[in-house]
């Protein structure tokens, strides 16, 4: 196909693109996009192989009707076609402003300050966005002050050990990575330039459903980052891939999917079940908006502001999976299954009876319900109502951890391991692999001083008398009727 002609397509009738050197017809996705009509129409008559991969792996071409791809370009006309549109070039830092020195980041904190410099406005919301008012957001961050620690002095701690293990693999840290999808937002290289983090220290991830790279290309990466640095680590701490499952409502599409992250080696499957719609993606459906109202297409925006256009594919995320869908999951897998998004005590009793191996208490990040309670708060109803799931699974928490006392805190009350998600968006967006690494080292060092500073120095010695545990007990939920 003829670059010139392809140059011409370019409206809401009529939106050709070139994506790896194929040009597609989008015109009839545009009101089927997640991602909203505006994006695609900015892109009509250009080549979007750059913008394209920042955003998805390849396996979303599939989602085009059929007969959208009309054939390749011919090479020597490309110069022909609209220059490309580089979100890449909106990066740019207020003047007299420059990135901070990695070294001078000592905090968590220090990642948002940068990335919020940097990132397209576009993205930021992306990652900075929670439900409706923010409330549960906020209640996440807040709920972890509300634990303080009982210190023990005069204990020897010169030397303290922080490893751990998830679900049998050795880590050298009770701390994760939590699944974020779309990564292309916070960096060109996506879940790539995020696992080639993992190398130096070991620590685990779990990788999103909606990753922008593929399942097999972030696994390979991994691989590869740690043959290409044989530093003769101590094997039994190399980092490991965890699988996040959005189960899609077609089953045979997820057993497939299923399939695929087995072969590709990764160790453990976590079902997200606080998803069976998304949650009302406030800063979200503004950005949206705004750019459908640049883009001149009222009718967008109003559907954007209404959540109408969303970030979630319609085959993506099931409104109607329930329990016993875990069998079948459980049996395509194969492996240790993790229900993540358990967020009362009488589901965290319901996954130990489905045998499941592990429950992550989390709200997703404040992403999904409104007025959800944080992880804190449903750990110790699992305290009070049904502590034998603290004896029989692995017990994860994530939402708003943000420092490795903070880890430490929720060991104690019980929790095997601790998901981080935010921090590393932004460390990602703004260093790249490097402000990985560097998070790691932050929240290592912190929990090894919190260690040290209550006098333990193994996790073995973890103990909810090291924290404030009876006041807290006081405050939760009581349920009015109690069958669980
Ligand atoms: C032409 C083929 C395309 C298809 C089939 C497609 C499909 C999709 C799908 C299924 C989603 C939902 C999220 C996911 O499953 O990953 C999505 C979201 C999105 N897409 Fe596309 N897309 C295409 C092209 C593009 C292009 C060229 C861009 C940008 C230049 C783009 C930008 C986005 C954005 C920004 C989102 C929302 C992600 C977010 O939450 O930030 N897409 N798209
Ligand atoms: C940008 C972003 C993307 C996310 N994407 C996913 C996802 O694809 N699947 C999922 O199960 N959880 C997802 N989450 C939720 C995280 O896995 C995790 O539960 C949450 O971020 C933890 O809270 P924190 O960000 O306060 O540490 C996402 C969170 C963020 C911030």
């Amino acid at each position: 196909m003829d670059g010139a002609d392809v140059a011409k397509r370019n409206t809401s009738k009529c939106c050709w693109m070139v994506l790896n050197a194929q040009v597609y017809d989008v015109t009839s996705y545009l009101d089927q996009h997640p991602g909203g009509a505006a994006i695609l129409l900015a892109q009509g008559g250009r080549d979007a192989t750059i913008e394209f991969s920042r955003i998805h792996s390849p396996d979303v071409l599939q989602y085009l009707p059929t007969g959208s791809l009309l054939g390749p370009i011919d090479t020597s006309t490309i110069g022909a076609l609209a220059p490309p549109t580089n979100e890449e070039a909106l990066r740019s830092l207020p003047t007299g402003e420059g990135l901070r020195h990695l070294s001078k980041c000592v905090v968590t904190g220090d990642f948002e300050v940068a990335a919020k410099m940097m990132l397209p406005a576009r993205s930021w919301s992306y990652v900075s966005s929670s439900s409706n008012s923010g409330l549960s957001m906020a209640a996440n961050l807040d709920s972890w002050s509300a634990v303080r620690f009982r210190p023990r002095v005069l204990r020897d701690v010169q030397t303290v050990s922080t490893v751990s293990s998830i679900l049998g693999h050795r880590c050298p840290f009770p701390f994760y990575i939590s699944p974020m999808g779309i990564l292309g937002r916070a960096h060109a290289n996506a879940e790539v330039e995020l696992v080639r983090g993992f190398r130096r220290s070991g620590i685990h991830g779990v990788i999103s459903t909606v990753s922008t790279k593929t399942t097999e290309e972030i696994a390979s990466s991994l691989t590869e980052a740690l043959e290409r640095h044989d530093d003769s680590r101590d094997v039994s701490a190399a980092p490991q891939l965890h699988f996040q499952l959005y189960t899609s409502p077609d089953r045979e599409a997820a057993i497939k999917l299923i399939h695929r992250v087995k072969a590709a080696g990764f160790r453990s499957l976590w079902v997200t079940v606080d998803t069976p719609v998304l949650g009302k993606r406030t800063i979200d459906r503004r950005q949206l908006a705004e750019e459908a109202l640049a883009m001149g297409s009222d009718e967008q925006a109003r559907a954007a502001g209404l959540g109408i256009v969303t970030h979630v594919r319609q085959n993506q995320v099931s409104a109607s999976l329930a329990w016993t869908d875990l069998e079948w999951i459980k049996k395509e897998w194969g492996g240790p299954l993790v229900v993540k998004g358990i967020q009362c005590a009488e589901d965290a009793k319901l996954a130990m009876d489905y045998g499941c191996q592990g429950i992550l208490l989390s709200n997703h990040g404040g992403r999904q319900l409104h007025s959800a309670p944080d992880a804190l708060s449903t750990l110790l109803e699992i305290r009070a109502y049904c502590p034998e799931v603290l004896g029989n699974l692995e017990v994860f928490v994530d939402g708003g951890l943000r420092d490795g006392a903070d880890v430490l805190k929720a060991l104690c009350l019980g929790a095997k391991g601790v998901g981080v998600g935010r921090p590393f968006f932004y460390a990602l967006a703004a260093y790249g692999t490097r402000g990985v690494e560097r998070c790691i080292e932050i929240l290592a060092e912190e929990l090894a001083t919190a260690m040290r500073l209550v006098g333990i120095t193994s996790l073995d010695q973890v103990h909810p008398d090291l924290v404030n545990a009876r006041r807290l007990a006081n405050e939760i939920w009581r349920p009015l009727d109690s069958r669980l």
